[in-house]
């Protein structure tokens, strides 16, 4: 007996998402904040962190930083659900949709998890390009889908992964407004872009906004933010698992708010050093960097990117080879570091581009 013969044929046919698959000495792939915590933040942390109770389970529902980060984003407790990351809450919500024939629809390119999540869960996933060259909404196309596949979930990722810009406000008010389903706009990048569409909420009752630790500083930590419709959350709340978020996370997630301060400097420095990057990047020959508003920038490259990537691997650095036919044809996108990191990544990318 071949007991994968029990397991689905999508799943069996997929590779799987692997993460870090390579280790470099400077790590620019992910869109990590390449800045760490201060040695005396860092044993305030784990002071805090000395109290946790190890032989009990965490606060189900973590409703301390439940109701924190509802007061944070002006919203109700009741319109919070707090994830194991956001990925989690992606899963959870592909997971609830009515049925197997429930679509989830993506603009393509985008946050690649949105694809392999809704595969996961046995769902269809409808794509609609976005326009180029500036990789904004293509509200015809997606316009299309809705009439054809009534999606049942729209993911919207505001900044876009891995293109970097934010979309227009007005195309993606008239997919939520035509959308017969629910349309999730993931903000995972939105500190970076000092834009929101969390006052959308009022207007609409199919909209959904999510949100992240990862990016600003505690990725290790792993917590997400769903925030919706009370009644819809409460739904949502019944899928999630009791323990989800563990007690050190719910710990680190209140650290986060605590010292509001320290970690939006981190943001600006970003932001600062991101204008910087994208500068120098354009003045490397056969290189073109995208706008953008995310703590990553997108870039395409003359030669064969394949080629680039494997060199600043062998350079001992590492950012994300996006290589394929269509519209990231030899494109490649490097997340902001600090100033060693991306000296070294420039001159490592100088040297591969013989610019
Ligand atoms: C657009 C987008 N959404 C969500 C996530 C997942 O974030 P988390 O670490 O909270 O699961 C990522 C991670 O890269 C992302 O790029």
């Amino acid at each position: 007996m071949d007991i994968n013969n029990l397991i689905r044929q999508e799943i069996r046919r997929q590779d799987g998402y692997y993460a870090g698959a390579v280790s470099c000495r400077i790590k620019l792939d992910a869109n990590e904040n390449p800045f760490t915590l201060s040695p005396s933040l860092k044993d305030a942390l784990f002071e805090a962190m000395k109290g946790v109770s190890f032989n009990r389970y965490p606060d189900p529902g973590s409703p301390v930083i439940r109701e924190r980060f509802a007061r944070y984003y002006g919203v109700q407790p009741d319109m919070v659900m707090i994830g194991n990351g956001s990925d989690e809450l992606i899963q959870i919500l592909c997971t609830v949709l009515m049925d197997e024939k429930s679509t989830v629809m993506v603009p393509v390119p985008t946050f690649v998890m949105y694809r392999i999540i809704a595969m996961n869960a046995g769902r269809v996933v409808v794509e609609a390009p976005l326009e180029t060259p500036d990789f904004d909404l293509d509200v015809g196309a997606m316009l299309d889908r809705i009439g054809s596949a009534a999606p049942a979930l729209v993911f919207i990722s505001y900044p876009n992964s891995p293109t970097g810009n934010c979309f227009n406000e007005k195309k993606i008010e008239t997919v939520i407004a035509h959308s017969k389903g629910i349309v999730v706009i993931d903000e995972a990048y939105g500190n970076f872009s000092g834009k929101t569409l969390l006052p959308l909420l009022e207007k609409y009752d199919n909209l959904v906004v999510l949100k992240t630790l990862s990016k600003v500083g505690l990725a290790a930590m792993r917590v997400g933010f769903l925030i919706g419709r009370a009644s819809f959350v409460r739904e949502l709340d019944k899928v999630r698992l009791p323990y989800n978020i563990n007690s050190l996370s719910q710990i680190a997630a209140a650290f986060y708010l605590d010292h509001q301060t320290f970690f939006m400097d981190q943001v600006a420095e970003v932001v600062r050093r991101r204008h910087d990057l994208c500068e120098a990047l354009k003045r490397v020959k056969g290189i073109h960097p995208y706008p953008t508003e995310a703590n990553f920038i997108l870039f395409q490259c003359d030669v064969d990117s394949d080629v680039i990537h494997r060199k600043l691997i062998e350079s001992g650095i590492l950012i994300k080879n996006l290589n394929s036919s269509g519209v990231l044809k030899n494109c490649m996108r490097v997340t902001v570091g600090n100033q060693e990191e991306n000296e070294a990544f420039l001159q490592a990318l100088k040297n591969a581009a013989g610019g």
